[in-house]
């Protein structure tokens, strides 16, 4: 385990001055790094917790460093090798920390070199197992900040772990992996779910109304400070995740089943459109924040705690639910452009272990659908194994099922994100815009089943 650091001491009751400015936000940062690698927390959790105390700016700053840290963690880990004679010895990895956020802020943000260099070298001297690495960490940074540009691997590739670049290269084509890889190295855009009518949003908000519906800002600050938030206009939701639940064409008099429904974006649109929707999920603390979003949303559902791997309920019918909308819990590689940290904290056993998983919760959702109804599966991941390999091995077992594929412009569905079975799979490549910043989807695979028998579910 890792020592904790020497803090400064703190005056009972009273916030203590940072030496440095800013020297907080990197601090947390830096903690919250840790906490994904030591801990194997999720980052936006770890900066949750490590961030609550510094106001709106250090916080945006802490999540940018810790984000921009992870996004481009490859080629920063090649080019401190470069620059380091040897590794800092296992009881200082505080220190690779310390020289990876300090070069991120170098190499990729807009920050002054020095106040890069000065935070990380102060924040050594907080423990006693780096205290002794400061001279060390100023002079690398220092000549980082100096020859680093030029010496960075230019392909985005080396920011990925290898094991992701090879599968996507197999799936998509190398250089789809590449390009891929390039789109991943950016932040991405705040996509948002209108309640109603987008329209009357899109002039308050500003941003741009996307083909599908969703409305992409930029550089949107603090979500809960836009307009609509309070009154429960709107959520975040990418703009790809926003589409299987479309698929369904959900409305009044309809009964659904969100089987894996936390934290609720898919139940909002389901219920949004009028449906019936009992929202299931095993997670009991993700399900009290879907009962908030939907509180804030003036939404109902029914809620289930359960696993929907084995959840049964009236199935002497053939099952209940005229649509079951399933959005298993996957490795989410097709988010990484949101959370970086997703590349780093997943391995190549946890496709095969959640691949086990997502079959168990499909075959048991494929009896809660009434003859004529409608499954749809969908996964935020790139991987096919939790994609379009699940549907195969569903279909080779059953024949009571068949795809219902999806039309191109269906939805505002283009035809580059359908696949030749008719299934949706976007990449973080689509939607490309003139301006980096405004493009890109979350990676998203999403399969329409019916099954078969009368009545007919259209
Ligand atoms: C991808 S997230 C769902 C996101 C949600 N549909 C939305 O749009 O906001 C997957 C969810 O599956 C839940 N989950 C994992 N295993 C499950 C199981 N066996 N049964 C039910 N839910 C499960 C997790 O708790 C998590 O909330």
């Amino acid at each position: 385990m890792s020592e904790s650091p020497r803090r400064p001491r703190r005056p009972s009751g009273r916030q203590a001055a940072p030496v440095l400015p800013g020297l907080a936000a990197r601090r947390a940062a830096a903690d919250a790094f840790d906490a994904v690698f030591v801990n194997g927390r999720p980052l936006e959790e770890a900066l949750d917790r490590l961030s609550r105390d510094l106001d709106e700016r250090d916080r945006g700053l802490a999540r940018m460093i810790a984000a921009t840290t992870l996004r481009r963690l490859g080629s920063l880990r090649a080019l401190l090798s470069a620059f380091l004679e040897k590794p800092l010895p296992e009881k200082a990895r505080r220190g690779e920390t310390l020289l990876l956020i300090g070069a991120a802020q170098v190499l990729f943000m807009d920050v002054p070199d020095h106040a890069a260099v000065a935070t990380s070298v102060e924040l050594a001297g907080e423990a006693p197992s780096t205290a002794g690495f400061k001279g060390l960490i100023n002079a690398v940074l220092r000549r980082i900040a100096r020859e680093g540009r030029a010496r960075l691997e230019a392909d985005a590739v080396y920011d990925q772990p290898e094991w992701l670049i090879r599968g996507w290269s197999a799936a998509y084509g190398a250089e789809t992996a590449r390009a891929i890889a390039r789109t991943l190295a950016r932040e991405a855009p705040l996509d948002l779910t209108i309640k109603g009518d987008p329209q009357p949003w899109l002039e308050r908000l500003g941003g741009e109304l996307l083909p599908t519906g969703s409305i992409r800002l930029i550089e949107a600050g603090n979500v809960t400070a836009l307009p609509g938030f309070d009154e429960g206009a709107w959520w975040v939701q990418d703009a790809a995740a926003a589409i299987p639940a479309r698929l369904i064409h959900a409305g009044p008099g309809m009964r659904v089943a969100d089987l894996c429904a936390a934290p609720g974006g898919k139940t909002a649109q389901l219920a949004a459109a009028g449906a019936q929707v009992t929202a299931l999920d095993r997670s009991a603390v993700r399900l009290r924040r879907l009962a908030q979003n939907l509180g804030r949303l003036g939404l109902e559902a029914e809620v289930v705690e359960a696993d929907a791997a084995s959840w049964q309920v009236g199935t002497e019918k053939g099952g209940p639910f005229d649509a079951v909308l399933i959005d298993a819990p996957c490795s989410a590689t097709g988010t990484i452009r949101r959370h970086p940290d997703v590349a780093w904290s997943k391995a190549p056993a946890d496709i095969a272990s959640l691949g086990a998983l997502q079959a168990r919760i499909l075959r048991n959702a494929a009896d809660l659908v009434r003859p004529g109804g409608v499954l749809v599966y969908s996964t935020c991941s790139l991987e096919p194994e939790e994609g379009e390999r699940q549907i195969e091995a569903l279909l080779a077992g059953r024949d009571d099922y068949e795809r219902l594929p999806v039309l191109p412009g269906e939805n505002g569905v283009a035809a580059d994100w359908i696949n030749a079975a008719g299934e949706i799979r976007t990449l973080p490549t689509h939607l490309p815009h003139e301006d980096p910043r405004r493009g890109g989807l979350d990676g998203f695979f999403a399969a329409r089943l019916r099954r078969r028998g009368a009545p007919d579910a259209s």
